[in-house]
């Protein structure tokens, strides 16, 4: 094992041994190749540079009580990888390979997956870029799909810690009929100058409104978002957000747990009739909001200093799944090593 200081982590980019990679030409994907280094070589030509034909995923491994190294959901990322790639014309790559790509990248850097006691997991960053040449707009003919990983710590500093966010009508992260749904590079650009000032501002995150009308709840800068009303689980419902993966989980276990679920257009004020509201994504995990600041109308909705009840039961029981202390019921994590 690595000698690092896994409980303070953060989230941030470091380096691990080795990367994995596979390029696309000629029509086909050629077989996975093991990388020490962490610079490509690509031609200044490439679309992901001019076009942005670029695409990204992010899951995660965890070292469980039991010492085994386990995946959640590989599955769902691969298959949201091709829809992103269909989504910007990119060459789809097999889920097997994908698959396989993760494994692989996983065990070569497996003294980096951070011990069950940190709290700490292997972040799993899939990337797929257009590479070949163009000057007009058109795709590319050839694609590098690179699977690189790091030790990581909470997304946002407070960890399972409530924190404030806030809503900015002057800025949209993706257009109603756009790329919002497919996680490509594009919509992270466009959220960058929101989300840095609601950082300066004292914020973890802007809650986007739909772009369209301005009046539903889309999604969290990095992470969907969620409300509890009585028993019911309510997120919104939008083709502008990404299908987030942990909000996908979260619905079932809360279903599990005897409550009803809804997945529908929220109107802004209906944030005022939740008991509990929260940020949830790979990297978030389920990040509880303290309060919601609506900018524009100087309003501000407040949740409470502390995780409310449901956030926290649905917190533990998908961490526990996640490491792998508890039954998997649903088939949710493959073990790796
Ligand atoms: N929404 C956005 C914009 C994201 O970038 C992410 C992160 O992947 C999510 C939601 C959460 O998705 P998931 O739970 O699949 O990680
Ligand atoms: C994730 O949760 O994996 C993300 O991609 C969110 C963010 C780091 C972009």
């Amino acid at each position: 094992m690595e000698n690092l200081d896994w409980k303070n982590l953060g989230f941030g980019y470091r380096d691990t041994d080795y990367n994995v990679r596979c390029y696309y030409r000629n029509g086909k994907w050629g077989e996975l190749e093991l990388s020490s280094s962490n610079q490509i070589s690509m031609h200044m030509g490439a679309t992901c540079l001019h076009y942005g034909q670029e695409a990204f995923e992010g899951l995660k491994a965890y070292r469980g009580k039991d010492g085994k190294i386990r995946v959640f959901r590989i599955k769902d990322n691969a298959l949201r990888m091709q829809s992103s790639a269909r989504g910007i014309l990119m060459a789809e790559l097999p889920v097997e390979k994908f698959e396989e790509a993760v494994f692989l990248a996983i065990r070569m850097n497996s003294h980096f997956v951070p011990p069950y006691e940190s709290g700490a997991s292997l972040y799993i960053r899939p990337l797929l870029i257009g590479t070949g040449p163009q000057i007009g707009v058109k795709p590319a003919d050839e694609y590098l799909f690179i699977v690189f990983v790091m030790p990581v710590g909470p997304y946002f500093k407070a960890g399972f810690k409530p924190t404030d966010y806030v809503i900015y009508r002057q800025y949209d992260r993706a257009a109603p009929l756009g790329t919002g749904n497919i996680k490509v590079g594009g919509n992270y650009a466009a959220s960058l100058v929101a989300g840095t000032r609601a950082h300066h501002e004292g914020y973890s995150a802007v809650l986007y409104l739909d772009a369209r009308e301005k009046k539903y709840l889309d999604e969290c800068g990095p992470a969907n978002f969620f409300g509890i009303k009585g028993n019911a689980y309510i997120t919104p419902k939008s083709d502008s957000i990404l299908p987030s993966i942990t909000n996908k989980s979260l619905q079932q276990l809360a279903l599990d747990m005897g409550m009803t679920v809804e997945q529908r257009r929220i109107p802004v004020e209906e944030l005022a009739e939740f008991s509990e509201a929260g940020a949830c994504g790979t990297a978030a995990v389920l990040s509880p909001v303290r309060s919601v600041y609506d900018a524009d109308v100087d309003k501000r909705y407040f949740y409470g200093d502390e995780p409310g009840p449901v956030s926290l039961k649905l917190y533990q029981k998908l961490i526990n799944i996640q490491y792998g202390c508890e039954p998997d019921p649903h088939a949710w994590v493959s073990v790796v090593l």
